[in-house]
């Protein structure tokens, strides 16, 4: 797998194919004009490094497809939840997609504002019911009919009423892989669609219970556009049958990742989408209704590197190695998913490429980073990991005993650290010896 496009020393800025604030410069990968090199340099590596102007070009993306629309955006903070990348988007005027109540007490450090959070996952638990009501969340997208009865006992123990959307699984291909496709029959998410009008009218009953809403998420990484189109009409169905029912929809959650360009990928504009599915929505009457959607991957994934240093060059029969100090507890999603990052050095030599498998420490064969990549390399070079902004660092963990990483946020010419390197004391904190 060449990765030459990124691997020409450049004496004029060039961005990376995608990547708009990412860029060679003199022959340096820089982050909004920042050496990624110096960054590595102050704060060791592997290192996450995030561009806040690309964050802010992300969202103005969906903020242009709604212009003059009732929308509401809300960041799905299981991409990356990280208070200070959290923080951009609260002071940005985001709502946030939770799944737990540690999300929510994250989101809520950062600055978010409570009526603008809602609240999805199939299992929420009656504690984490309560704190979110409470704190007075705008919405808990229900999963299930058991669900919806424990919340309506948990509101009228505090004399409140929880406002509800109900997930509807539209049953609906989103052509995606299948550990992040959430829309069809066989997945655990959601009220089938020919339960939904019955399921509307048990929570209408409800006295704990205030219905505001309707929600629908088909999966992640969604590059393209029917998908959507076919759920759209599908969930606008269900509309007009709740609607017909006397239960009226104050809002719409229409949801589906839009994926982001990893290698070949080429998925819709937010902008370009939404300006079909709003056509659609207008044909059908809705669309000036308050419009909610969640994403997550396609607001910061194209946004974050990880820099990774070469350890090791280990050439063997059958394959060669370069050993990195980053590992699938900081990446991973190739392990996990098979998924492909491109792989760039940060400063490129002119050496021949040599074919490698870029591989981490950890003790698995499955800890690989990228395979078969051509790359001119010596042990001490620097690597970055693209597109790493998204399902890395919160998915990051301490298998091996690794602390994980450390993380900038670069905004033009300051540099936050928003989270230090771990270390083994902060592992060890909550455990004791037996005796
Ligand atoms: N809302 C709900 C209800 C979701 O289940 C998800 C993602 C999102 C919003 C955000 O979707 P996004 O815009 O990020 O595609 N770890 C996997 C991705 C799992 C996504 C799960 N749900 C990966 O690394 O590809």
């Amino acid at each position: 797998m060449a990765d030459h496009l990124f691997e020409r020393p450049m004496t004029t800025p060039t961005p990376l194919p995608g990547h708009p604030h990412i860029a060679y410069q003199n022959n340096a990968l820089c982050i909004e004009g920042q050496p990624l090199a110096a960054l590595a340099q102050a704060h060791g590596t592997p290192l996450f490094v995030y561009s806040k102007a690309s964050m802010l070009d992300a969202l103005a993306a969906y903020q242009r497809g709604f212009a003059g629309r009732k929308a509401q955006i809300c960041y799905a903070m299981k991409a990356n939840s990280t208070l200070g990348v959290l923080q951009v988007f609260a002071q940005a005027g985001c709502g946030f997609d939770i799944v737990s109540s540690g999300e929510l007490d994250r989101v809520l450090a950062a600055g978010a504002v409570p009526a603008k959070v809602i609240f999805s996952g199939v299992g929420k638990t009656r504690h984490e019911m309560r704190h979110a009501l409470q704190v007075g969340i705008g919405c808990f997208n229900v999963e299930s009919t058991a669900e919806l009865e424990v919340l309506n006992v948990e509101a009228l123990a505090l004399g409140l009423r929880a406002p509800i959307s109900i997930r509807v699984n539209p049953n609906v291909d989103p052509k995606t892989h299948p550990y992040i496709s959430t829309g069809l029959k066989g997945n655990k998410f959601g009220i089938a669609h020919e339960d939904t009008l019955a399921t509307y009218q048990r929570a209408a009953s409800l006295p704990g219970l205030r219905v505001v809403g309707i929600d629908c998420h088909i999966g992640s990484q969604i590059t393209e556009e029917t998908p959507y189109l076919d759920a759209m009409d599908r969930v606008l169905d269900l509309v007009d049958a709740i609607e017909a029912a006397g239960i009226p929809l104050a809002h719409i959650d229409f949801g589906g990742g839009l994926g982001i360009n990893y290698q070949d990928d080429t998925p819709p504009a937010a902008d370009a989408l939404w300006h079909k599915l709003l056509a659609k929505l207008d044909v059908r009457g809705y669309g000036q209704r308050q419009l909610m959607i969640e994403p997550g991957r396609s607001l910061v994934g194209n946004a974050g590197v990880c820099v990774t240093e070469v350890l090791y060059l280990k050439p063997g029969e059958q394959k060669n190695f370069a050993i990195i100090d980053a590992a699938m507890n900081d990446l991973p999603r190739p392990a996990m998913y098979q998924a492909f990052h491109h792989i760039a050095p940060l400063s490129p030599r002119v050496d021949a490429p040599v074919q490698y498998d870029v591989v981490g420490p950890v003790c698995e064969s499955g800890d690989w980073i990228g395979r078969d990549r051509d790359l001119a390399v010596q042990p001490g070079d620097l690597l970055a990991v693209l597109s790493a902004g998204a399902y890395c660092m919160s998915m990051a963990s301490n298998y091996n005993s690794r602390g994980r990483a450390a993380e900038v946020l670069v905004d033009g010419p300051l540099t936050h650290r928003i989270r230090q390197r771990e270390t083994l004391a902060d592992q060890l904190r909550l455990e004791s010896l037996v005796g």
